[in-house]
């Protein structure tokens, strides 16, 4: 039995925000954001929406690329539920009309969407499961401080989905998987006074808004996602010169630069959108993959990587063999 990819959908909210825009609230430049990060712009979730809305966007999208097949899992990588209690997954389940199947979350930041795909490949092939979605959805717009021109410059809202089908037909896609993490860094991305730590984040005085120290996880992030590609290919007896288009997290374009040079990757074959849509943390790697098809620079055969690094701290790298026909 092979597990392949069927389709892939996308979802951003309608609402635009520029740098012009930003410029116009907060202290900061369309020449800064670009010249540091290469954002122009991100999309922003309408008051009345929420991750579910999102996800279920995504979701959608691609059971109606491939047709309204049925599903049997479902698994949502986020780091923005609607509410810590219950999980999103559930919901978009209910939303998507159906009930009865495994639906839950997986909480790895930015690196959600490739932890979300191996636990998903792994589930599909223990519980005999035949159809899966897998959503990547974030709405980081809402955790971030109004004043904090840092993070507001950079993240984004949106969400993207793979459909994934097991059949003994299928060709394996997926040839090589790493993830990994180091808690000892866990404070340097994260939201304070949300959870259950709150107590204790609030006598210290922290505001429950996303923080994130940038210049101490550049540097981390690059190696991090270097070493776990390095491991993922030899995971799947490739090596970085048979990559054909890298999929990295779009966590700050020379940050992308600067993984796919330590790769020794050509740029050239990077997927690379985070120009319009900033960081959009879980939904970052399937929204760069559904403009890489759109744009016919994603295609049959191809040995794809996709790399990301986010909050926890976490890393993971997947390689893939880009199957035919893949619907969006
Ligand atoms: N507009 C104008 N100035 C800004 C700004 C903005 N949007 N954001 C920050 N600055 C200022 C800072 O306040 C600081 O000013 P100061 O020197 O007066 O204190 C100055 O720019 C430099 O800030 P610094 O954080 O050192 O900038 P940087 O070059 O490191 O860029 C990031 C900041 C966040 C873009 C960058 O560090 C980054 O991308 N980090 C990695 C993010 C990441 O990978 N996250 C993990 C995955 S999600």
């Amino acid at each position: 039995m092979g597990i392949s990819i069927r389709s892939v959908g996308a979802y951003v909210p309608s609402y635009v925000e520029t740098n012009h825009d930003l410029a116009r609230q907060i202290n900061t430049s369309d020449e800064w954001i670009r010249s540091r990060t290469g954002i122009a712009q991100r999309y922003i979730i309408a008051p009345d929406q929420s991750t579910t809305d999102l996800a279920y966007g995504a979701a959608r999208a691609a059971l109606e690329a491939a047709g309204r097949p049925d599903i049997d899992l479902l698994v949502v990588a986020t780091a923005t539920p609607d509410r810590s209690v219950p999980a999103t997954a559930p919901r978009v389940a209910d939303r998507l009309g159906i009930s009865g199947i495994p639906a839950f979350d997986v909480a790895a930041v930015c690196s959600g969407f490739v932890y979300a795909m191996a636990v998903t490949e792994a589930l599909m092939r223990t519980l005999a499961r035949s159809r899966a979605l897998v959503v990547g959805a974030d709405a980081f717009s809402r955790i971030l401080g109004p004043d904090d021109r840092s993070t507001r410059a950079i993240f984004g809202d949106g969400a993207g989905a793979f459909l994934l089908v097991a059949d003994p037909d299928s060709e394996e896609v997926l040839l090589g998987r790493d993830l990994g993490s180091d808690g000892s860094g866990h404070d340097l991305i994260t939201r304070p006074s949300s959870g259950s730590a709150s107590v204790i984040d609030h006598l210290a005085g922290l505001q429950p808004y996303f923080a994130m120290s940038g210049k101490a996880v550049f540097m981390q992030s690059v190696r991090a996602m270097v070493q776990s590609s390095e491991n993922a290919l030899k995971d799947a007896g490739r090596t970085a010169s048979d990559v054909d288009l890298l999929v990295p997290h779009q966590a700050n374009l020379r940050i992308i630069n600067a993984v796919a040079d330590g790769l020794s990757i050509p740029v050239a074959r990077a997927a690379v959108n985070i120009d319009r849509v900033g960081n959009t943390v879980a939904a970052s790697i399937p929204l760069a993959v559904h403009d890489a098809l759109r744009a016919g620079k994603l295609r049959a055969g191809q040995t794809v990587l996709m790399t990301a690094f986010g909050g926890g701290l976490t890393w993971g790298s997947l390689v893939l063999s880009w199957p035919d026909n893949v619907a969006h």
